[in-house]
């Protein structure tokens, strides 16, 4: 058997090979929108759910096992590192908040950088069961993700979701040294615990910068960019190629090509053609089906999903959402869509 034979089809399109079909997944792709989700939900709080390693687990498997996607994501959630350097995070009916948020020096001086394995084992242990779940299926990849240091920074001191973000941008005029000292802080917390999350089996990690696209480009080559150089230099791209996703990219896409993944996801604002004008041959690309396209009927659905395939190809291609999979997303137009592209294998044959 070849090499690539055992190595799954995701990692595959993240190394550039030529494949019969670009492998698919979807961000946030188990969640609300399943029913599945929503029964373990009724009998489980969300962090609760986090740190339970069964439920998680099953959780995780759940679009899998429904739709066959071809990458499965560990379910936990971004602001888990962040709760590991000591806040205290709570996640509501209206999302997650802060209650004592970062305001000041000797608060960030007060986080500790948690040791991944000590602090936050049980996301190892998802890992782990999820690798043994899927040992007899080498074809799908076990997908690790952790949130970036400035989308991170905006919860932690925003206090929870944000719609002008005042509060960071304050903290990045006033006292940038403040800011720095933060981020540099939590781009080590991630580079330590994404190097756990591969150590426990994770083939492909995945960095979400939500917020990035709120800085200018000049902000973003200052707050952004050297922590991204930072955590992607220093995670073993051999074991576990990377992929950075920043919302809102418009803009921002050869700074993101400057931070070095393996692939660049690809919000649905740039198409993915122009995407590979602006960033080059040499990165994989990922995305970018825009979450609300699932709500249409199928009819109107059926062609974007055709028309992104061919756009993306086979070599260096994942097809993905160009955000999060959104709450009411009705169940079947995630098996179509997932179907479409796998029958493109079909497409692709001589
Ligand atoms: O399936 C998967 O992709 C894995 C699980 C996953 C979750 N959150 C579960 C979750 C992942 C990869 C995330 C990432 C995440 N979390 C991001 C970056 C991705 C993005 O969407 O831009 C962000 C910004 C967060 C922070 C967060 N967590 C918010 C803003 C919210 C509330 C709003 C929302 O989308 O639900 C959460 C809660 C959360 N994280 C839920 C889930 C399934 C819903 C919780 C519930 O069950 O009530």
């Amino acid at each position: 058997m070849s090499p690539s034979a055992t190595t799954p089809r995701l990692i595959r399109a993240c190394r550039k090979e030529t494949l019969d079909r670009p492998p698919v997944w979807l961000m946030r792709q188990a969640g609300r929108y399943m029913p599945e989700y929503r029964a373990i939900r009724e009998k489980v709080g969300f962090l609760e759910l986090c740190k339970s390693p069964d439920l998680a687990a099953e959780v995780s498997l759940q679009p899998y096992h429904a739709f066959g996607m071809d990458g499965v994501i560990m379910f936990s959630d971004i602001l888990i590192p962040p709760e590991a350097m000591g806040m205290e995070v709570v996640f509501g009916d209206g999302g997650p908040s802060f209650p004592n948020p970062i305001q000041c020096a000797a608060d960030v001086d007060r986080l500790i950088i948690p040791d991944p394995v000590e602090k936050t084992g049980f996301v190892m242990d998802v890992l782990r069961k999820l690798r043994s779940e899927l040992a007899s299926s080498p074809d799908t990849a076990l997908i690790g993700f952790a949130g970036s240091p400035w989308t991170l920074a905006t919860y932690m001191i925003e206090g929870g979701g944000s719609r002008h973000f005042a509060k960071i941008k304050g903290m990045m005029y006033e006292a940038p040294d403040v800011l720095h000292r933060l981020l540099g802080k939590l781009a080590k917390t991630v580079t330590l615990y994404l190097n756990a999350q591969i150590e426990a089996g994770a083939q492909v990690v995945q960095l979400f910068d939500t917020w990035g696209g709120i800085l200018s480009e000049e902000e973003y080559r200052r707050f952004i960019l050297p922590y991204h150089q930072q955590i992607i230099s220093n995670l073993s791209h051999d074991q576990a190629p990377v992929i950075l996703y920043v919302n809102n990219s418009r803009g921002l896409l050869p700074l993101m090509a400057e931070a070095g993944p393996d692939v660049i996801s690809v919000d649905p604002l740039t198409s993915i053609s122009n995407a590979r004008d602006i960033v080059g041959s040499r990165f994989a690309l990922q995305g970018n089906l825009d979450s609300t396209a699932l709500f249409c009927p199928p009819e109107v659905l059926k062609p974007m999903v055709q028309s992104l395939l061919r756009e993306g190809g086979n070599q260096g291609y994942i097809f993905n959402l160009g955000h999060g999979i959104l709450p009411p997303t009705p169940v079947e137009n995630v098996r179509l869509l997932v179907n479409l592209v796998k029958e493109s294998a079909l497409a692709h044959t001589p």
